[in-house]
């Protein structure tokens, strides 16, 4: 019977999360019975989207979700054999039993490192790839802004758009994710919005306009981009990280979307599952040629885990932030 640690949320956050409120529990775990599976988590996604959680959605003292990866040890069903990799939503925790709902078999890529599954060729990737391409309907050698661009899913977006023909300007908060970004990924334009002001930094790097915003951040970035996007331009809304924290981030020019015609919407993954297996073929494809270059900020030991999450928040990850839990 081994013994898992977990991490709970014991207090709600109000701005930044604090260390004060998380708590590293360590709980007995019961063996696989009839029909069931024990798993060992290797690594957990640590994203954006789990602040708002904190807020509402997460119960207080019970251990945290999110996405893992993870192996089968024991397994007392035909349906997983022991060594099986798994997909799984029960991340902040070292092992769990299940009855194999939620889990998800993956045959990694023998060419690709193991950790590539959780961000360009997983569910970030995919974001970005059916964000990008589907509801913004990019075409080749279009206008494209990406915010977060140094981040998992940004990044992938950026280079996707690369790919595609078009001129890419990428906004970030530090020099280094901006030196990567220019030096390492080619992008025709950096913005560090941290020592810029994003509203003329981006009117200076987009001289013919935007024609597709992929947003990850609202507020500011948003309303900078709808100055400056041309007739019939599109706004896929990934994400809204710079109001996750405070629950507000205001845009106050969003009347700019009428005369430009300007589409925005939100999305999220499952609106576009049917392109699941392109992406697959596509990223696989870029990531061994090179044409998808990524990086990875991975932190060791679930009692690290809480310190990810506010890092991530506080844009310490290059590229996707990772924890590693086991070998
Ligand atoms: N719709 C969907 O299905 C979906 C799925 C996955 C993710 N998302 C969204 O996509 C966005 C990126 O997610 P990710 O997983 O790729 O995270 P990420 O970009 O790897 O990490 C988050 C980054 O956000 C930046 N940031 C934090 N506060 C900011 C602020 N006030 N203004 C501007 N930038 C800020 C930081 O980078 P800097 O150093 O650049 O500040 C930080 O590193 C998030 O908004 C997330 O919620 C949506």
């Amino acid at each position: 019977m081994p013994k898992s640690r977990e991490i709970h949320l014991v207090g709600r956050p109000s701005g930044m999360p604090t260390d004060a409120n998380f708590a590293l529990v360590e709980r007995d775990i019961a063996d696989a019975a009839d029909g069931q599976v024990l798993v060992q988590n290797l690594y957990m996604s640590v994203d954006p989207a789990m602040r708002p959680r904190l807020t509402a959605g997460q119960e207080l003292n019970e251990a945290m979700g999110g996405g893992a990866l993870g192996r089968v040890v024991q397994s007392k069903t035909d349906a997983f054999q022991v060594g099986d990799l798994v997909s799984n939503r029960l991340g902040f925790r070292e092992y769990f039993v299940s009855d194999g709902k939620g889990l998800t078999k993956l045959s990694p890529d023998p060419d690709l490192p193991l950790t590539v599954h959780m961000h360009a060729l997983g569910g970030t990737g995919f974001t970005a790839y059916g964000g990008l391409l589907h509801i913004g309907g990019l075409k080749d050698g279009e206008q494209v802004f990406v915010s977060t661009a140094g981040g998992a899913v940004g990044s992938v977006a950026a280079q996707i758009a690369k790919i595609k023909g078009c001129y890419v300007v990428g906004s970030t908060g530090s020099d280094d994710k901006a030196a990567w970004l220019r030096d390492e990924v080619g992008l025709d334009a950096v913005i560090n919005y941290k020592t810029q002001p994003i509203r003329k930094a981006l009117e200076e790097a987009t001289p013919k306009g935007i024609d597709v915003y992929f947003d990850n951040v609202g507020g500011d970035h948003l309303e900078a981009a709808l100055r400056r996007m041309n007739t019939l331009g599109r706004i896929p809304v990934c994400g809204f990280i710079s109001g996750y924290n405070s629950g507000h981030s205001p845009v106050s020019n969003l009347s700019n979307i009428i005369y430009s015609r300007v589409m925005l919407r939100g999305f999220v993954a499952p609106d576009f599952m049917h392109l699941y297996g392109d992406f697959q073929r596509d990223m696989a494809g870029w990531l061994k040629a090179g044409r998808v270059k990524y990086q990875e900020t991975i932190r060791e030991g679930i009692a690290n885990a809480p310190h990810a999450l506010i890092g991530l928040l506080g844009g310490e990850n290059a590229g996707k932030m990772l924890v590693k839990l086991a070998e």
